[in-house]
């Protein structure tokens, strides 16, 4: 009877872990309204579906990806780019929920970036394998706003390295409502996802999904 008092979305407490200069990880941050933001995912997928897309190189990408916003991250052949409709469909991408906007920019707030308003979220979801290369975000027209990266679903090892491609990544795990942020000295450091572990999460099941907020216009 015991283990009942402990329920799952009250034994995690949210806190704060500096990984560079201007990028924090606020564990649990997102647990509070994990079913709001699943509830919206839910929509989000019913109206734009989660894709594998192509790189300009011509592979296809291991993680399915969808966006909500008035900007979304698209890559095909011709490059990587942000683009006010899905290409699937012709249609605007789904607006971005209040919920999702309010916790970006609360967790934007609390990494030291008061008055975040992202215009982009894309939507990544990894299955068992699925990983992210070492990147930078620069697709966005500046860089003066941070990136907010939400965490839902499976656990993942969240690579973390810096400003050049060689720098040895720092691995953390990430776990479901957890969130990232960085921006500031570290806005351009090169990150990446390790490949997901399969296993069953109790909301989301056999995935994880990332929401990456940005500003890119
Ligand atoms: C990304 O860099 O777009 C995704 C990061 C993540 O899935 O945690
Ligand atoms: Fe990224």
């Amino acid at each position: 009877m015991t283990a009942d008092l402990f329920d799952s979305s009250s034994d995690v407490r949210p806190s704060r872990e500096t990984m560079a200069e201007g990028a924090v990880l606020l564990r649990a941050f997102a647990r509070p309204i994990e079913r709001d933001l699943i509830a919206a995912l839910r929509d989000i997928a019913a109206q734009a579906p989660f894709r594998h897309m192509v790189t300009p190189g011509g592979h296809q990408m291991s993680v399915a990806m969808t966006n909500c916003g008035n900007a979304g991250w698209v890559t095909d052949r011709s490059g990587y780019r942000y683009d006010a409709a899905d290409p699937e469909s012709g249609k605007p991408w789904p607006a971005m929920p209040s919920a999702f906007r309010a916790l970006a920019g609360q967790a934007a707030a609390q990494g030291g970036f008061e008055g975040f308003a992202p215009d982009a979220c894309l939507i990544n979801r990894y299955q068992a394998g699925a990983r992210m290369s070492l990147h930078q975000d620069k697709d966005e027209r500046d860089f003066e706003n941070p990136i907010v990266s939400v965490s839902l679903g499976l656990p993942a090892i969240f690579l973390f390295g810096g400003l050049k491609r060689a720098d040895k990544p720092r691995r953390y795990r990430l776990e479901h409502g957890d969130v990232v942020v960085w921006g500031g000295p570290s806005r351009l450091f090169f990150h990446g996802v390790a490949p997901l572990g399969d296993g069953e999460h109790n909301l989301l099941g056999r995935q994880r999904i990332n929401l990456t907020f940005r500003k890119a216009h």
